[in-house]
């Protein structure tokens, strides 16, 4: 079982005095990386508000290339940005519109991040192994999150 206090300690100590979310996240993708087992990429996508649509762009992260750009409602982080909720998938296979940006990929937690009251973000983890993530690990991720929060203003 993963200690999510331990790498939100971390997350705390390594984010010293500096708000700005990028170097942040970087490191949050790398504690994540090697501190959970059976897990194939972790990472943020970053919501980006522009003249010809709003989409998630591609931010930090551990892991093979992922796709660049995601629409809003598409795919497990498009819904989970879309419905402002946690989506905890077993089995990517039976979720419409799944992105398969690595075919190892088997199960998938997104998470989203807050700001003034809005989705700015979203945590992505994926495994290689269906149903790995568990409500202890959606808790523990949601905790982090909220800690993630705290700190970028
Ligand atoms: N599977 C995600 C796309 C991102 S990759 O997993 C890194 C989705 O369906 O939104």
């Amino acid at each position: 079982m993963t200690d999510y206090d331990l790498i939100i300690k971390q997350m705390e100590a390594l984010a010293d005095d500096s708000s700005d979310h990028i170097p942040i996240m970087a490191n949050v993708s790398s504690l994540l990386f090697y501190a959970m087992e059976d897990i194939n990429w972790a990472g943020f996508y970053l919501v980006k508000e522009d003249a010809k649509n709003d989409a998630l762009i591609l931010g930090p992260f551990q892991g093979k290339v992922a796709c660049v750009r995601i629409e809003k409602g598409k795919g497990v982080c498009g819904t989970a940005w879309a419905e402002n909720r946690v989506q905890l998938v077993p089995d990517v296979h039976a979720f419409p519109g799944h992105i398969a940006c690595d075919s190892v990929s088997r199960s998938e937690i997104v998470v989203p991040l807050h700001r003034g009251g809005e989705v700015f973000a979203v945590l992505d983890i994926d495994s290689p192994i269906p149903a790995r993530f568990k409500e202890e690990d959606k808790d523990g991720l949601v905790k982090l999150a909220e800690a993630l929060e705290g700190i970028i203003k």
